[in-house]
C-alpha cells in the first residue's frame, strides 16, 4: 500500500489532508514542529497517523521522515505575508531551507511524487486578470519570494533528478481549523472570531481589494487529484487552485456579518504593507491536467466555516444575541 507524508500535518490545510487520506484508508505519516500547528487538529486520527515532531529546518530529521514514503504533500511552512515582512529571516529559513531539506530527503528516499503548497501571492500586483500560470511571477513581500523559490526548487528536482513534483498555487484558502486569533490569521477566520466576540474588525484599506477566496475542501481535492494524475500531465508544472471568482473584503465582511447576525459596520485602517490589491485565478490548467473543479463555492464555504467556528468557539465566548448588537 502507498505511504504518504504530510508536512505541516497539524496545520490548517495539512490536517484536512490527513483526515481525507486516513478516511480513504491510506497509510499516513505526518511531520510538524507545532510552531503554528495544533495537536487538536489531529483529533480522531490517533493510531491511524504516524507523527514525527520535527522541524523542517532539521535536515537529518526531515530525511528520516521521508524514509519509506511514496508520496509527499508538502504543506509545512511559516505562513503569512505580514509575518515575513516583520521577520523575514525566520520565514526564509522555514520556507526555503525547509523546502530544500524536504526535497533532499525525498530524493534520498526515492519518493515518487511531491505536491507542494505554493502561493498565489507570487503573481504580485501586475496587471492582467484572471491570473494564469503562464504569467511571469512578480512577488512583492518576502513570503511570496520564498514560496516561489520553493516552486523553482520543485521544478529543478524534476528536471535534474526526475523527482516528480507538482506545485499548487493556493488562492486564499479558508475553512474550519484556520487559526483565528493570531495577528497573522487569514482574514476570514479573524473576522468570524472578532464578530463572534462582539469586536469590530478592521479592514485594511478601502475594502475594495478582492481575493479569490477558496474553501479548503477544494484544496484537498486538488492535492488528491494532482497526486494521482499521470506524470506527463503534471510533473514539473505549476497550477492555480482557486474558485475563479473575486470577492471584495467589503462584500466578504457583509456575508460573514449576515451569517452571524452581526450588525456593526467595519472600521477602516491603513493599507497593509506588502499586500496585493487583487487576486483572481484562471483554474482551467488544473481542470485540463487533472480534472480539478471547485466543489464548494464562496458562500457555501463561508456558511460551513461560520458553523464550525460557532460549534468550536461559541461556548467559550458566551455567544448570544447580545454579541450581535
Ligand atoms: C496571501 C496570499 C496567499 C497566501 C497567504 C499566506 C495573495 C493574493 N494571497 O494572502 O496566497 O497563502 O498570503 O498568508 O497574495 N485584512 C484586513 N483585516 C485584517 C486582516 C486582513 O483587512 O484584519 C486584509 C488584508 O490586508 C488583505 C486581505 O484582508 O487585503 C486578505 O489578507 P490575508 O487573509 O492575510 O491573506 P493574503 O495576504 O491575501
Amino acid at each position: 500500500m502507498a505511504k504518504y507524508l504530510i508536512t505541516g500535518v497539524a496545520g490548517f490545510i495539512g490536517s484536512h489532508l490527513a483526515h481525507a487520506l486516513v478516511a480513504h484508508g491510506h497509510e499516513v505519516r505526518g511531520l510538524d514542529n507545532f510552531s503554528t500547528g495544533l495537536l487538536r487538529n489531529l483529533n480522531g486520527l490517533s493510531g491511524r497517523l504516524e507523527l514525527y515532531e520535527t522541524d523542517l529546518r532539521d535536515a537529518d530529521g526531515v530525511c528520516r521522515a521521508c524514509e519509506g514514503v511514496d508520496f509527499i504533500l508538502h504543506q509545512g511552512a511559516l505562513p503569512s505575508v505580514p509575518r515575513s515582512v516583520k521577520d523575514p529571516r525566520t520565514s526564509h529559513e522555514s520556507n526555503i531551507n525547509g523546502t530544500f531539506n524536504l526535497l533532499e530527503g525525498a530524493r534520498a528516499a526515492g519518493v515518487k511524487r511531491v505536491v507542494y503548497a505554493a502561493s498565489s501571492s507570487a503573481y504580485g500586483n501586475q496587471p492582467g486578470f484572471p491570473r494564469r500560470e503562464t504569467m511571469a511571477p512578480q512577488p512583492i513581500a518576502p513570503y511570496p519570494v520564498q514560496k516561489l523559490t520553493g516552486e523553482l526548487y520543485m521544478q529543478s528536482y524534476w528536471r535534474v533528478y526526475g523527482l516528480e513534483t507538482v506545485c499548487l498555487r493556493y488562492f486564499n484558502i479558508f475553512g474550519p481549523r484556520q487559526v483565528p486569533d493570531s495577528p497573522y490569521s487569514g482574514v476570514m477566520a479573524k473576522f468570524i472570531l472578532q464578530m463572534m466576540r462582539g469586536e469590530r474588525p478592521v479592514i485594511f484599506g478601502d475594502g475594495e481589494q478582492g481575493r479569490d477566496f477558496t474553501y479548503v475542501e477544494n484544496a484537498v481535492q486538488a492535492n488528491l487529484l494532482a497526486m494521482s494524475a499521470p506524470a506527463d500531465k503534471v510533473a514539473g508544472r505549476v497550477f492555480n487552485v482557486a474558485c475563479g471568482e473575486r470577492h471584495t473584503l467589503n462584500e466578504t465582511y457583509s456575508v460573514i456579518a449576515g451569517l452571524l447576525g452581526y450588525t456593526e459596520p467595519p472600521q477602516y485602517g491603513p493599507e497593509r504593507t506588502g499586500d496585493v490589491r487583487d487576486s483572481l485565478a484562471d483554474v482551467s490548467a488544473a481542470c485540463e491536467a487533472f480534472g480539478y473543479r471547485p466543489v464548494v463555492g464562496f458562500e457555501e464555504g463561508l456558511r460551513r466555516t461560520v458553523e464550525w467556528y460557532r460549534e468550536e468557539h461559541g461556548g467559550e465566548l458566551d455567544l448570544n444575541e447580545d454579541v450581535a448588537k
